[in-house]
């Protein structure tokens, strides 16, 4: 048994799921964070540059097992290039969503993502942290937010980037995204049996953060 503490935090695109997780991270003290949605994004980037096909499947998990990433403090890096941003790109996240249900994409990225799991402790955010790369986890929070609430903080974000966005497209991607990202039929994106559903619609970053915290402490002092 792994006695490694992991905070598995699982929702929608765009819910939060990340800043959360680094906060709820850095308040802990050294935790690490496993961004489980970039390995899927820089699977998608790294095959967009190499023209391979969305429908490869063979291919793509080839392309995922051999991924060359490093994370360095909040920066990913794919072949010693800085990709943070480039991964970002709706073009790249729409990629990652279509290529996500790849039974053998998805095994080729789990040990990567297990490794994650070192002391003091790790927290996890995706779409299955819960479900199946970490079903042992203490902790279990499926974070959501009304699509609208979503599409406002990621117009917002990308407006920040110097990124123009129209934020009725946004709504109809993510609409799309959370469509594919429920319905598939590998690891669909669902709470586990015993998550905490925390809905962050009308909570600032800081309130979603510490309510994780007070699970946590909960949970920890049991
Ligand atoms: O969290 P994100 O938007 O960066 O993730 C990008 C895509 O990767 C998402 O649409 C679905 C997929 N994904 C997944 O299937 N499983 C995960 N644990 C994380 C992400």
């Amino acid at each position: 048994m792994n006695t490694i503490p992991v905070i598995a935090i699982d929702g929608p695109t765009a819910s939060g799921k990340g800043s959360v997780a680094h906060r709820v991270a850095q308040t802990l003290g050294g935790w690490s964070v496993l961004d489980s949605g970039a390995l899927y994004r820089l699977t998608a980037l790294a095959a967009l540059r190499r023209g391979i096909a969305a429908d490869d499947a063979w291919a793509l998990a080839r392309t995922a097992g051999s991924l060359d990433v490093h994370f360095h403090n909040e920066c990913i890096f794919l072949e010693g290039e800085d990709a943070t941003d480039a991964i970002r790109q709706e073009e790249v996240g729409n990629m990652a969503s279509r290529i996500a249900g790849y039974p053998d994409l998805r095994q080729a990225l789990l040990e990567r993502q297990r490794a994650f799991r070192v002391a003091p402790g790790l927290v996890a955010d995706g779409r299955d942290m819960g479900t199946i790369v970490f079903p042992d986890a203490p902790l279990k929070v499926f974070l959501v937010a009304a699509p609208e609430a979503r599409a406002q903080r990621r117009h917002k974000q990308l407006i920040d980037k110097g990124i123009s966005a129209n934020i009725d497209d946004l709504l109809q991607d993510l609409r799309a995204r959370d469509a594919r990202d429920m319905q598939r039929a590998v690891a669909p994106l669902k709470p586990a049996e015993d998550a905490r559903v925390l809905d962050s619609s009308f909570l600032t970053l800081e309130q979603t953060v510490q309510a994780v915290l007070k699970m946590w402490k909960e949970i920890s002092a049991a």
